[in-house]
């Protein structure tokens, strides 16, 4: 991790004994103080009721009271935070909290905090735990020269402690989500490496630490890829340098006859285009077109340290998409691994490609229960959504629900698109069974009529998060490139829904 962050959590009872050097209060709209806020509080010899009034301080989300060396109360700094109230629409968001306060407390360099609790859920301590990580983080590895600005010194070595009601309960949701984090942290630091410096052996690399956790992986090269028939995933690396790899990464923590929910991710370590060659602005971004990918590696972190009861497969198709006397070229038709044909109207229009034999492979080889696929796989997806909700496409109407509750429940948020006969004609071919490309209108929904093609009528669902992937908005819990998105969702999914 890039940061350094201590998370210790003790009984409220303790509240008298240890005194550190900063507390804080958490206050609900109204601007109450609750019991242990005030047993605080109290020691500072102010009236919090004036004092809020003076500040016009209501408890609204992000307001602050910021009380410094009060006398009897041997700490530098009382910070009352206000959290806001939950709505009918919405619960209050912890990991948010979480983001603001290591955003705060990043401003004051503050070494030893501790937090007061005490109507939060185990679970939504957990949350603000999450968020305190989830700002931190920050990707610097190749800047030689650190940066003077306060603000950007991202606190290191701070140590928190939560002073809550039950502590081992606590204690256990918070690993859970440290799970989530760590999860989450891995598949950003994934992206926002630079292709030079990860390409499809160095990615398979990285899938095979896994084997520490307890998993079982298989990287599968060239050749056998080709023995498999795959030659709409292998026509797209046929111009890089660099050779694919296809890996199986197998969780089996669930019973041993339930069959196993496949994971599958877009992992194009470099998207140039290909022969059909991407314009130069932005083209920088592709290095993050293996986000699908990254997510899945991510998440199979995250259900391993969670010691999940779940049997996962995650599967990944690594290749870099480059022009060059060797590569694929728009007209060319290629065979794919269920034996379709695939005319290419256009190069760059290769993730569908990888997929084609990923997903076919998946339901082919392991007869799962469902598959989900992740892949920055639009533009047309962020024409559509922006950077806010990931585009969900399905051929089953509870997978699909889940999927958006979950999205709602870690607030990496999912909008469905429909799939439909009429779309899937604009992708028939004049020479071959279908073309990797349907035009310009409805872009995403013809990208993932593609898919659809390869997934045998099994219960399927395809996130498109182009848009979500990288390059977002930078937020209270994410100040990098890239978010990580996938790793909360997923993960969320699978609690709710097989974990119970
Ligand atoms: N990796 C891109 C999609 C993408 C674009 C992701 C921008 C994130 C940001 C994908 O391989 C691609 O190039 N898609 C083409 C398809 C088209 C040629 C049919 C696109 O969306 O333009
Ligand atoms: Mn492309
Ligand atoms: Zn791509």
């Amino acid at each position: 991790m890039s940061h350094q962050l201590k998370i210790t959590t003790k009984e409220i009872s303790s509240l008298e004994v240890k005194l550190t050097k900063t507390y804080i209060l958490l206050v609900q709209k109204g601007a109450k103080l609750n019991n242990n806020g005030q047993k605080i509080w109290n020691k500072t010899d102010y009236n919090f009721s004036k004092l809020a009034k003076l500040e016009n301080f209501t408890g609204e989300k992000g307001q602050s009271i910021n009380l410094l060396a009060p006398l009897k109360l041997k700490a530098h700094r009382v910070l009352v935070l206000g959290i806001g109230s939950k709505t009918d629409e919405q619960e209050i968001n912890y990991k948010n909290i979480g983001g603001i306060i290591a955003k705060t407390i990043s401003q004051f360099q503050d070494k030893n905090i501790s937090i007061i609790f005490e109507d939060e859920s185990n679970n939504q301590i957990a949350q603000l735990g999450a968020g305190l990580h989830l700002y931190l983080y920050s990707f610097d590895k190749y800047k030689t020269k650190k940066s003077k600005k306060a603000s950007d010194r991202k606190s290191n070595n701070i140590n928190y402690t939560f002073l809550v009601n039950n502590k081992t309960a606590v204690s256990k949701a918070l690993k859970d989500e440290m799970a989530v984090v760590e999860g989450t942290l891995i598949a950003r630091d994934l992206i926002n490496e630079p292709s030079n410096m990860l390409g499809p052996v160095e990615f398979s690399k990285e899938c095979l630490k896994l084997t520490n956790l307890g998993m079982d992986i298989k990287v599968l090269g060239e050749k056998e890829l080709k023995k498999l028939g795959m030659g709409a995933f292998l026509a797209v690396g046929q111009g890089s340098s660099r050779p694919s790899k296809m890996v199986v990464m197998s969780w089996f923590g669930g019973k041993k006859n339930d069959a196993p929910i496949a994971i599958i991710g877009k992992g194009v370590v470099f998207d140039s285009g290909g022969i059909s060659i991407k314009p130069a602005n932005s083209m920088q971004d592709m290095k993050g077109d293996m986000g699908g990918a990254a997510a899945v590696v991510g998440l199979m972190h995250t259900i391993a340290l969670r010691e999940s009861k779940t049997n996962i497969i995650g599967i990944v198709g690594l290749c870099e998409n480059m022009p060059d006397g060797d590569a694929y070229r728009p007209g060319d038709i290629i065979k794919s691994m269920s034996g379709q044909t695939i005319e290419v109207i256009n190069t760059d229009a290769e993730g569908r490609l990888v997929l084609a034999d990923v997903l076919w492979y998946a339901q082919d080889k392991f007869k799962p229960k469902f598959m989900i696929n992740l892949a920055t796989l639009t533009g047309a997806i962020m024409v559509g959504l922006g950077t806010e909700y990931a585009g969900l496409f399905s051929n089953d109407d509870v997978l699909a629900n889940d999927l958006l509750e979950a999205g709602q429940i870690s607030g990496e948020k999912l909008w469905r698109m429909p799939l439909d006969k009429a779309y899937d004609k604009m992708i028939d071919s004049q020479f071959a069974d279908m073309k990797n490309t349907g035009g310009r209108f409805g872009g995403a929904i013809t990208a993932a009529q593609f898919l659809q093609r390869f997934v045998n009528d099994v219960p399927w669902a395809h996130l498109d998060i182009a848009g979500t992937g990288f390059g977002v908005k930078k937020s209270n819990i994410n100040q990098s490139w890239a978010p990580g998105f996938g790793v909360a969702l997923l993960d969320s999914f699978l609690r709710k829904n097989f974990e119970k």
